[in-house]
């Protein structure tokens, strides 16, 4: 059986450690979207393990791991995560990490350019600063520089001229800069070649392979469905396809290799970055969801915007993704609150809307409309079965089940592997 792990919000749903529980049940974890604005921390033998790029599931020995091609890759950010995981103990080897030889580069005129156009803008995205946008510009302009050119020294170095001469030319006409020497980044590039060639291959044959054996795969997806390109709250997304539709073009796999879709979403919402966000408290109650629930971004460390639940964009995100099931996360974080709200609707005017506008316009001037829970006053941190959730929380599951229109499946409790409730 292979599945996709969907967020179904901003992003930062927990999925992390979802993926480390399913990674069990599969042979083959797969990254199709997005680079290392991503990340996500595991708790493994109380060693805590960081992951940017790499999929989690080379904690488990006996696991591929792939990046897919859809992905962009930053080689020094790669290398630095392989270091890292290396002085922890833990060696990926080249029989374990594939790297598609068609997934895109990350170059130091793309980070660059990342910062320089969120200066200039007049509606900040908030990104993470770390070139992903601009490297999937170039992608789409069909200038982009992909891993396995980065194998062949003369065809690298020529398309690197290439984009040297437009990006220093472009560059200083618009920025005032134009340092990029493209001898230095061949230099280093070159270099991190040297490491990164053990790890690539054609994935997209490989994962055919794998398919074709009856291997269990399972679909990491990064970031979440209302950062998608274009389903998200665009202009307020990340540059890929975070949804479940980023799978067939990020990996090469076709759509019936996809058997079930698993959602992922909190028990409240957060988001990093700027754009609407009809939920968002911006009292007392706001800073203890950021305190109790550790809503700072493991990537950039932002603290993260945090808001009610809101069943509308998650009855979105369900439908866009075909979700079977759903996870919900952090519902301890709510243990000590007298009462939880969920947006049910949301009001423009006179006008009541039941489902999310893609006129970003509109969204960002909707109210939203509450039902109210009552709080189960309860540390839920202990508990293992769903029958020993207090009422009010078995309440609160089912109503955003029945608001969202998908089954539960599981609901943590807790950081801990084991702080899970299955049901
Ligand atoms: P970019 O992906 O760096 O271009 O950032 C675009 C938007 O997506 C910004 O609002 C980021 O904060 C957000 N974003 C990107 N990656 C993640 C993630 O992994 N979790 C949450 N938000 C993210």
């Amino acid at each position: 059986m292979n599945f996709a792990v969907i967020g179904l919000q901003w992003g930062d749903e927990g999925k992390g450690k979802i993926i480390d529980i399913l990674s069990v049940e599969a042979d083959v974890i797969v990254r199709y979207q997005g680079g290392n604005n991503a990340g996500h921390t595991v708790v493994k033998d109380s060693v805590r393990y960081a992951f940017h790029l790499i999929p989690s599931g080379v904690l488990h020995e006996d696991k591929v791991c792939v990046m897919g091609n859809g992905m962009v890759i930053d080689p020094l950010a790669l290398l630095h995560e392989l270091d890292e995981l290396r002085s922890q103990g833990l060696d990926v080897s080249p029989r374990q990490l594939k790297i598609s030889e068609n997934a895109h580069i990350i170059f130091p005129y793309h980070r660059k350019l990342d910062g320089f156009r969120e200066r200039l803008r007049s509606n900040r995205i908030g990104t993470t600063g770390r070139g992903i946008g601009p490297c999937y510009m170039d992608k789409y302009a069909r200038s982009g520089i992909r891993v396995g050119d980065l194998l062949n020294p003369k065809l690298f170095i020529s398309k690197l001229k290439d984009n040297i001469i437009e990006k220093n030319g472009i560059y200083r006409q618009v920025f005032g800069y134009d340092g990029f020497s493209e001898e230095e980044i061949a230099r280093e590039y070159l270099g991190y070649a040297e490491k990164i060639t053990p790890f690539v291959c054609d994935t997209v044959s490989l994962l055919h392979e794998l398919w074709r054996e009856g291997r269990s795969i399972l679909f990491e997806g990064a970031q979440g469905t209302m950062l998608d390109v274009d389903f998200g709250t665009y202009p307020f997304v990340t540059s890929s396809n975070a949804s479940v539709s980023g799978i067939f073009s990020g990996t090469g796999l076709p759509p019936k290799a996809l058997d079930k879709v698993i959602g992922v979403c909190k028990a409240y919402t957060t988001r990093v970055g700027e754009g609407p966000f009809p939920t968002e408290l911006f009292d007392d109650l706001g800073n203890r969801l950021r305190d109790k629930g550790g809503e700072f971004g493991t990537t950039t460390g932002r603290p993260r915007r945090c808001g009610w639940f809101d069943a509308v964009l998650v009855r979105y995100a369900v439908r866009l993704n075909g979700v079977d099931e759903i996870v919900i996360t952090k519902l301890d974080v709510l243990d000590e609150l007298d009462e939880i709200k969920v947006c049910v609707g949301y009001r423009l005017g006179d006008e009541v809307l039941k489902t999310y506008p893609f006129d970003i316009e509109v969204f960002s001037n909707v109210e939203p409309i509450y039902e109210t829970f009552k709080g189960w006053k309860t540390d839920t941190t202990a508990l293992r079965d769903i029958s020993d959730l207090p009422r009010e929380a078995r309440d609160y599951i089912d109503a955003i089940s029945d608001l969202v229109g998908a089954k539960i499946s599981m609901v943590s409790v807790g950081s801990d592997r084991e702080e899970i409730i299955r049901i």
